[in-house]
């Protein structure tokens, strides 16, 4: 039997299109999307009556599941520490010895069954994960996903230098090896939805010839990869220490053959206007982590500078780099910090060494809530290359979604009088209940999460 959801829906046709159904439905069958309209189109789906009909209430409304397209699953128990270093102290200080531990499965499914339940819990319908070098460890975590409905790209980290000698891997063939052996494992459970992911960490940690076979081993299995690029000032100096031939950081992944349209690199805070050329001809996407960069103050990405040279982009928590695992907080920090961002380019504050009003820097218009969503949702779904299955509520794609009720603490706590919302049409009244999610709200909020049609909160 399929269901149909009847009440409000918003979810995202592009980025400057935000579809507001006030009065709508969404019909689901089998977990797919099968029609979505106004309440009176309804009349017009074909077996109306063999679906169970659920109704929502005037404070709640349907979202589209959150897409983390960039978050590494042993860091959690990392949360919140070491964010008082740069990227390099904290991956030394903390972040190599905690991952180390996950040659310990038991450890491993502790950790990684809390983890799969709080961001599901948290509207995380679609994650894309970093794990650790270890296979036994990132077998636990996708069989995790796996029986708790979630879905996700899972990445086996690859790393063959430049790591403490007790957090790295023997060298490129058994790099090569381990890659095997874990994509087989996650492709023999045949689930659509989990999928192995080409993980080089990053440039600094594998030499160009591990990273040319991993490349190689994404041709032959047609599969996604994921990275980070351009995170930090020190990581950039490392890269040009390491690669001294290469015009850039985006050339060595581009020589490695790394860029590909099914690639996601993390963060790209300080790209050059031609490494942009370079991800937006390769149709390689940015995985922007607003709460990360400013943790580890690695920078403020120009989000709006990067879709302007036509790159794709979506965001991740990149935890614990960030120190939420809440994509709404990644939503609020990608708003500060173009807001900040379009502060700094407006004001000539002296001696701050903040921006010089240029022309440019006049025109410039930070990212508004609606396009916040467009970036958490179906922007990830495109940067992770599967938006003809996920990222809004389209017919024919499967039914990942999220039940926004707004009656429900935090985002109740504080009530408009009658006098001031009676006046509004339905639809100002529908925004004004998505921006009070987007600005106030938490997983408290989400009341129910569904992946694929089934419910997983
Ligand atoms: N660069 C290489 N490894 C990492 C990591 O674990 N986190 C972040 N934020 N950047 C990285
Ligand atoms: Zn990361």
């Amino acid at each position: 039997m399929g269901k149909v959801f009847f009440g409000q829906i918003i979810h995202s046709k592009s980025l400057d299109n935000l579809e507001l159904i006030t009065d709508g439905f969404v019909a689901v069958r089998d977990g797919k999307i099968v029609a979505i309209g106004t309440r009176l189109e309804f009349e017009a789906v074909p077996e109306k009556e063999t679906y169970e009909k659920i109704s929502l209430s005037e404070s709640q409304f349907l979202l589209p599941g959150f897409i983390d397209c960039h978050i590494h699953a042993p860091q959690v128990p990392n949360i919140g520490l070491g964010l008082d270093k740069d990227l390099l102290g904290w991956l030394s200080a903390y972040t190599f010895p905690l991952e180390a531990q996950y040659k310990d499965v038991e450890f491993a499914e502790q950790v990684y069954r809390t983890v799969v339940r709080d961001t599901l819990a948290s509207g995380t319908t679609c994650a894309c994960y970093f794990a650790t070098i270890y296979n036994g460890s990132n077998k636990v975590l996708t069989e995790e996903i796996i029986r708790q409905g979630q879905r996700a790209f899972v990445g086996k980290v690859s790393s063959n230098r430049c790591c403490p000698d007790f957090y790295v891997e023997c060298g490129t063939d058994d790099s090569v090896k381990d890659n095997i052996d874990f994509i087989e494992y996650v492709l023999s459970k045949n689930i659509d939805r989990v999928r192995p992911i080409i993980t080089p960490r990053f440039a600094i940690s594998c030499d160009m010839k591990l990273m040319q076979k991993l490349a190689e081993l994404a041709e032959r299995y047609k599969l996604n990869i994921q990275s980070h690029v351009s995170e930090n000032l020190g990581e950039l100096d490392a890269v040009r220490e390491f690669f001294p031939k290469n015009k850039h950081y985006c050339d060595v992944y581009d020589e490695a053959k790394l860029l590909t349209s099914r690639c996601v690199m993390a963060h790209g805070v300080h790209l050059e206007d031609d490494e942009l050329r370079v991800l937006a001809s390769r149709g390689t996407s940015v995985a922007h982590c607003p709460t990360s960069n400013t943790s580890l103050g690695s920078g403020m990405c120009d989000v709006k500078r990067l879709l302007a040279a036509r790159v794709t982009v979506g965001l991740g928590t990149d935890v614990s780099g960030g120190n939420r695992i809440a994509m709404n907080d990644v939503i609020r920090a990608t708003l500060d910090v173009s807001h900040h961002l379009n502060m700094m380019k407006k004001q000539n504050v002296q001696g701050t060494g903040s921006v010089a009003p240029t022309e440019d820097n006049a025109k410039y218009v930070p990212l508004n809530y609606k396009q916040a969503i467009y970036l958490a949702t179906l922007g990830g779904a495109e940067a992770l290359a599967i938006a003809d299955k996920v990222g809004n509520f389209l017919p024919g794609k499967d039914f990942d979604a999220l039940l926004i009720d707004t009656s429900v603490y935090p985002i109740n706590r504080y009530q408009l009088p009658p006098a001031l919302t009676e006046k509004k049409s339905a639809e100002e009244k529908l925004l004004e209940l998505l921006q009070k999610f987007v600005y106030v709200g938490d997983d408290r909020n989400i009341t129910s999460v569904f992946v694929a049609g089934q419910k997983v909160k």
